[in-house]
């Protein structure tokens, strides 16, 4: 796949930036990253902290002919991120995939990734916005209670990582998977992310939905299937928020 890219300094959300790049005849994928975003969206109408020196980019990819909005992307995405972080860090087995698409390492949160969808005459253009911690800076910027969960690429593997190492890595591998996607369908994908997932046959519970379980993995759907008290119940990921344009 064909990236065009466009790298901006100071940007409110890369997603914001790579939505204004939609148009009908859009052949190709764009990229857009960014040193810092002023207003970084995370998942749930969450904010995301945007410091320099981390990665903060947004694929948007050319429509397809389904005309559907595919949730199954975002562990297109995650599988690149799972793979792009697990290869600048020292100890790759301490990478984990968390559902939906959080990447750890020893279970504390790396990267995130926000997919957003948008409907524009009919057609379905998809941004998959990723950020990955690289700096510790990150870490050490925010509240003591958050930053036990955080953590950057630089606190597990070399200092001399650069943002946009990891970003040429992410971008070679979102393309192999992207690719495998449309090749091979959803099994190869689903069948990685649920062999590197970090709660498989563990009990999870799911707030947002008062939902408690043991998690089996990604459905062929990509939904989250739980064996609860009640049977077997496929949980959908919040993940794309369609909106028109
Ligand atoms: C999450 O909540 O885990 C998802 C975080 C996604 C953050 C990235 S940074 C680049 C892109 N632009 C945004 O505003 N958000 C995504």
């Amino acid at each position: 796949m064909i990236f065009e890219k466009i790298a901006l300094e100071k940007v409110d959300s890369t997603n914001t930036v790579a939505q204004s790049h939609i148009r009908g005849d859009l052949d190709h994928a764009i990229v857009v990253v960014a040193d810092e975003q002023s207003a970084g969206r995370g998942r749930l109408g969450r904010t995301w902290a945007s410091p320099k020196g981390n990665l903060y980019c947004s694929l948007l990819l050319p429509p397809t002919d389904d005309c559907t909005v595919d949730p199954r992307l975002s562990f297109v995405a995650a599988n690149a991120v799972y793979e792009t972080v697990s290869g600048f860090v020292e100890e790759r087995a301490a990478v984990s995939i968390k559902w939906p698409n959080d990447i750890l390492i020893h279970g504390k949160k790396v990267s995130g990734i926000l997919l957003e969808a948008v409907n524009k005459d009919n057609k379905i253009f998809t941004i998959a916005g990723v950020g990955i911690n690289v700096v510790s800076e990150t870490v050490e910027r925010v509240p003591p209670e958050i930053a036990a969960n955080v953590t950057a690429l630089h606190l597990h593997g070399p200092q001399s990582t650069t943002r946009d190492e990891v970003l040429d890595s992410f971008l070679k591998r979102f393309d192999s998977w992207y690719a495998r996607y449309r090749n091979d369908g959803f099994g190869p994908i689903r069948k990685f992310w649920n062999s590197h997932c970090n709660t498989i046959d563990e009990k999870v519970e799911i707030p947002s939905r008062k939902l408690e379980g043991i998690s089996k993995g990604i459905n062929d759907k990509g939904q989250l299937v739980l064996e609860t008290q009640h049977g077997r119940i496929a949980v959908d990921s919040d993940e794309i928020r369609l909106s028109s344009q």
